[in-house]
C-alpha cells in the first residue's frame, strides 16, 4: 500500500516519466494499426499520467488504483476523468473497454499467482469483443539493485532510497523520508517478478489471445527494461 507521503514522493520524484513514454509509444502503436478505442481503464493508474494522455486524445479514459493518496493526485491532475479506489484483483465493473492497460510494473505488486489469474479473468469479462489488454511486467535480467542514494526534495525533505533482491523472484524497495531531519516515514514497496511465460498462459486460459510479448512496445524503439505484453479479447470463440 503506498501511503500518502510515499505518493507524494512518488509524484515528485520524476517516475511519471515511464507513463509520459509509454503514453506515447501507445498511441503511436494504436495509430499504426488504425485501432480507435472510445474508452480505457488504467489499472493501478499510480497520479493519473497515462489516463490524461488517453484522455487528450479523444478516448473516455478511466483509471483505479489501490491507493486513495495516487488517486487524490490523479483527480486534482484532471477532475472531467473518473477514478475510483479499489483492489484490481477483486474489480470488475459492468461497464466495457475497448482498451484496459496497466503499467509501470503495477502488476508486480500483486505476489499471489492466483491472484493474477483472477485479475486476468475479471479483465477478459470487461474487456470489449475485439478490445486490448496492454501491460508490462518487469524483466528479470533488467531488474537492478542499488546502493543507498538520498536526494533533497525540498529545503526541508530529504529522502533516502535502497533498492534490493530480497529473495531470486523479490525486489524491495525500501524508502526514508526525513523532515527537517526527522524520520517521518519508512516505507518497503515490495514487488514479485513473474514468469513471462506464466503470465501469457495465463492470459490465454483466460480468453485471449497472446499478440505478442517483447521488450519493446514499438518494434522500431529501444528495448525496455520490461515485457510489454499485448492481449487481445477475440470476437467470438471462432476468432480464437
Ligand atoms: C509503480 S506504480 C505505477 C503507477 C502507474 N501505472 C505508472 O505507470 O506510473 C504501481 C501502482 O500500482 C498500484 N497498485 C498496487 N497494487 C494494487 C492493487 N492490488 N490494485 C490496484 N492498484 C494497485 C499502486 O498503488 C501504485 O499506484
Amino acid at each position: 500500500m503506498y501511503s500518502d507521503v510515499f505518493c507524494k514522493v512518488y509524484n515528485e520524484f520524476g517516475w511519471n516519466y515511464y507513463p509520459e513514454i509509454f503514453g506515447q509509444q501507445l498511441l503511436t502503436w494504436l495509430q499504426r494499426r488504425n485501432l480507435r478505442p472510445k474508452s480505457s481503464m488504467d489499472l493501478g493508474c499510480g497520479t493519473g499520467i497515462l489516463c490524461n494522455i488517453l484522455h487528450s486524445n479523444g478516448i473516455c479514459a478511466a483509471g483505479m488504483d489501490f491507493s486513495a493518496g495516487m488517486i487524490e493526485i490523479a483527480k486534482q491532475g484532471n477532475p472531467d476523468i473518473s477514478y475510483e479506489v479499489a483492489d484490481m484483483v477483486s474489480f470488475c465493473p459492468d461497464t466495457n473497454f475497448d482498451l484496459v492497460t496497466c503499467t509501470g510494473d503495477a502488476l508486480n505488486h500483486i505476489s499471489n499467482l492466483s491472484d493474477v489469474k483472477r485479475i486476468f479473468e475479471n479483465v477478459h469479462r470487461y474487456t470489449s469483443p475485439g478490445g486490448y489488454f496492454i501491460f508490462d511486467i518487469l524483466n528479470e535480467h533488467e531488474v537492478s539493485t542499488s546502493e543507498p542514494f538520498e536526494m533533497d526534495f525540498s529545503e526541508t525533505t530529504r529522502v533516502w532510497f535502497q533498492m534490493t533482491r530480497p529473495e531470486i523472484n523479490q525486489v524491495n524497495l525500501k524508502v526514508r523520508v526525513f523532515e527537517s531531519g526527522q524520520l517521518q516515514l519508512e516505507e518497503n514497496i515490495r514487488e514479485t517478478i513473474h514468469d513471462p511465460a506464466v503470465i501469457c498462459s495465463f492470459l490465454q486460459q483466460s480468453g485471449f489471445i497472446v499478440e505478442s510479448c517483447t521488450d519493446r512496445l514499438l518494434e522500431d524503439s529501444n528495448h525496455g527494461t520490461t515485457w510489454f505484453i499485448i492481449a487481445r479479447k477475440p470476437y467470438s470463440i471462432a476468432d480464437s
